[in-house]
């Protein structure tokens, strides 16, 4: 989704300025554009395409000055053009501005604007806020922003430049995310951290209508009436190599390959694993709250549902409490009417995924307790959300979601395991057991990705396959959806999850020779079921890879290929399992020349509904 960047200091903006976006890309993007004042004007360049496009102008056409701010824009309202990308500006030449999110009520807006005889040159929702900006503009920013903050809907986060006030950019944002900070040579802002990372650490995310001014000196702060406010600042303490790719010629390689260290550092937060015990004290439920929870209800879009499937999974059989688990966009819009007792466990990497944010806010409305699952601090999420259980996955950059998934379910796991243990549904042996079990996960890991070229052989004798299907029962159904997702949205080619008994009821009709079907069978206790299901369509033509907890030999005597997991408890299986299905994926799309980080028509977060 679109980017913003801005800097007031003392160096040159345009490198500043393009290195943040750069950064930004990989949030996904198909036009970019920067404007800066050079000490006479506000010039702006702006290009439709690739970054590289707007380097190439800059090169050309450099400009400098000490303040600025940069767009990356992900087309929602008018195609990406240069007409189109930002920044805009309004008739009279006082501002332009850079926008994240939707004006969604825009057309009313522009046509009381064009009423009052504003010139529109692009299709976007965008250009009605900086004319609109210029119509309320008499000399006072802040009271011009205000005032427009009474007349749009939707959500935005704006940076804005106002000519006769060059040395400041004026910021403000509603359901999408901004932050700001002070670095040593001056005041930043970008709509994402790592793109501050290279310049501070002390960061200040901004609330809902609030407005901050940056200029060389510092940064102040305003509520939705004007009022001075203070702010505090947060330390993010990410490595900002977190945030680069390395020696890696993909950062979805390098974030698979982070996952051993990400399971660790996340399970560290909330196991003590020389005791082996949890640390009560990192879970938000007293003996009292444990007790009373009646029935969980888990939220996410993507992937982080697919992770919310098997927190359902760890619920039911772990804890013995009722569990749904829904896709936000769905939920939102169900009719649900929240019964007392339930918990809401809100599932994100970003923390600012707009379905799941509504979702969450309307769940809060009804008085129901909302228990995040982030990996953002700051985020929208983590911030509205009663408790926040956080992930410590690092940034994940690319856009098909790996490490973010695998701390959403260790986590998911784990706050299962401690419902389980205050509601006396575990004893102390079997917690024990599940927890040495959970140390092992980081070496078993280890051992797949010491063998990935196995994978990647696969691959490259299947990356033809025009469909794949994935197949599972229990933890394994939930694991295929993942492992299709992830083959589908990087490689485009066309992959199915089934529940492995489901296929017979009408989708086994599209087996033919030669199809490629991948049978997860983690789960012993469902192994030999799944393995009656592999044979009907082995018999039907398919080419069944099955990945196994270990040898099981009876499953495997009816695949051609066999990929094996260290052998582990069912519940844990997941942890490694996904780790091929990522690979598998990674390695198809590479063959097939796709742009493994950033896949057509996708955007890393998701902050438009
Ligand atoms: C897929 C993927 C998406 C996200 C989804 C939710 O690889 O990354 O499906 O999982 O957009 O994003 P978050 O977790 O940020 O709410």
């Amino acid at each position: 989704m679109c980017g913003i960047v801005g800097y007031t200091g003392t160096k040159n903006a345009t490198p500043i300025l393009i290195d943040g976006l750069d950064t930004l890309a990989y949030r996904g993007y198909d036009s970019a554009g920067i404007a800066v004042w050079n000490g006479t004007d506000i010039v702006m360049r702006k290009e439709k395409g690739q970054l590289q496009n707007l380097k190439d102008i800059l090169k050309n056409d450099p400009i400098s000055g000490s303040c600025g701010i940069g767009h990356t824009r992900w087309a929602t309202h008018g195609e990406p053009s240069y007409i189109n990308s930002h920044p805009h500006g309004d008739d009279k030449k006082q501002l332009v501005l850079v926008h994240n999110g939707i004006i969604e009520n825009y057309v009313r807006l522009k046509a009381m604007l064009q009423e009052r005889g504003c010139k529109f040159v692009s299709d976007t929702d965008t250009e009605v806020v900086a004319q609109l900006l210029g119509d309320l503009y008499h000399g006072d920013p802040i009271g011009a922003i205000t005032e427009s903050m009474r007349l749009i809907e939707g959500s935005f986060a704006l940076a804005i430049l106002f000519r006769d006030d060059p040395y400041r950019i004026y910021c403000v944002c509603k359901d999408s995310p901004m932050v700001v900070g002070y670095g040593k040579d001056g005041a930043h802002i970008a709509s994402d951290i790592p793109a501050m990372l290279a310049y501070t650490r002390d960061v200040t995310f901004m609330g809902d209508k609030q407005i901050a001014v940056l200029s060389p000196e510092g940064i102040a702060f305003y509520d939705e009436f004007g009022t001075p406010i203070d702010k505090g600042s947060t330390h993010i303490d990410w490595d900002l190599d977190a945030a680069k790719k390395g020696s890696y010629e993909h950062y979805m390689m390098k974030e698979i390959c982070e996952q051993p260290v990400a399971f660790r550092k996340t399970a560290e937060q909330y196991v003590n694993f020389k005791s082996g015990k949890l640390k009560a004290d990192c879970f938000p439920w007293s003996d009292e709250d444990a007790g009373a929870v009646k029935r969980i209800r888990i939220i996410g879009c993507g992937t982080a549902y697919h992770a919310g499937l098997l927190g359902k999974l760890y619920f039911k059989r772990l804890a013995g409490i009722p569990c749904e688990s829904e896709i936000a966009s769905e939920f939102r819009y169900s009719g649900y009417e929240f019964e007392p007792g339930e918990l809401l466990f809100v599932i994100s990497q970003s923390g600012e995924t707009a379905d799941t944010i509504a979702a969450m806010r309307m769940a809060k409305a009804a008085g129901v307790r909302t228990v995040a699952v982030c990996n953002v601090i700051g985020s929208t999420i983590a911030r509205e959300a009663d408790e926040v259980l956080f992930t410590y996955a690092g940034p994940e950059i690319a856009v098909a979601a790996t490490k973010s998934y695998l701390t959403q379910v260790t986590v998911l796991f784990l706050a299962a395991l401690r419902l389980a243990q205050v509601r006396g549904r575990i004893d102390d042996a079997r917690s024990r057991e599940l927890i040495d079990g959970l140390a092992a996960v980081p070496a078993a890991m280890e051992s797949i990705l010491a063998k990935k070229e196995k994978i990647q052989y696969f691959s490259s004798r299947e990356f033809s396959a025009r469909h794949v299907f994935f197949i599972g029962r229990g933890a394994d159904s939930a694991l295929a959806m993942e492992a299709a997702l992830k083959l589908k949205e990087i490689s485009y080619i066309h992959s199915e999850a089934y529940a492995a008994g489901e296929l017979k009821h009408g989708t086994i009709a599209l087996i033919e020779e030669g199809t490629l079907v991948i049978a997860l069978v983690t789960q012993p206790s469902l192994a030999a079921k799944t393995a009656s299901n592999i044979e009907e369509v082995r018999v039907r033509g398919a080419n069944v890879l099955a990945v196994t907890n270990g040898p099981m030999p009876d499953v495997e005597s009816h695949c051609a290929s066999v990929w094996r997991i260290e052998k582990t408890d069912e519940l844990l299986a997941p942890f490694t399992a996904i780790i091929p299905m990522q690979l598998f994926a990674y390695y198809m799309a590479v063959q097939k020349g796709c742009p493994v980080d950033k896949p057509r028509n996708l955007a890393k977060s998701v902050t438009v509904e």
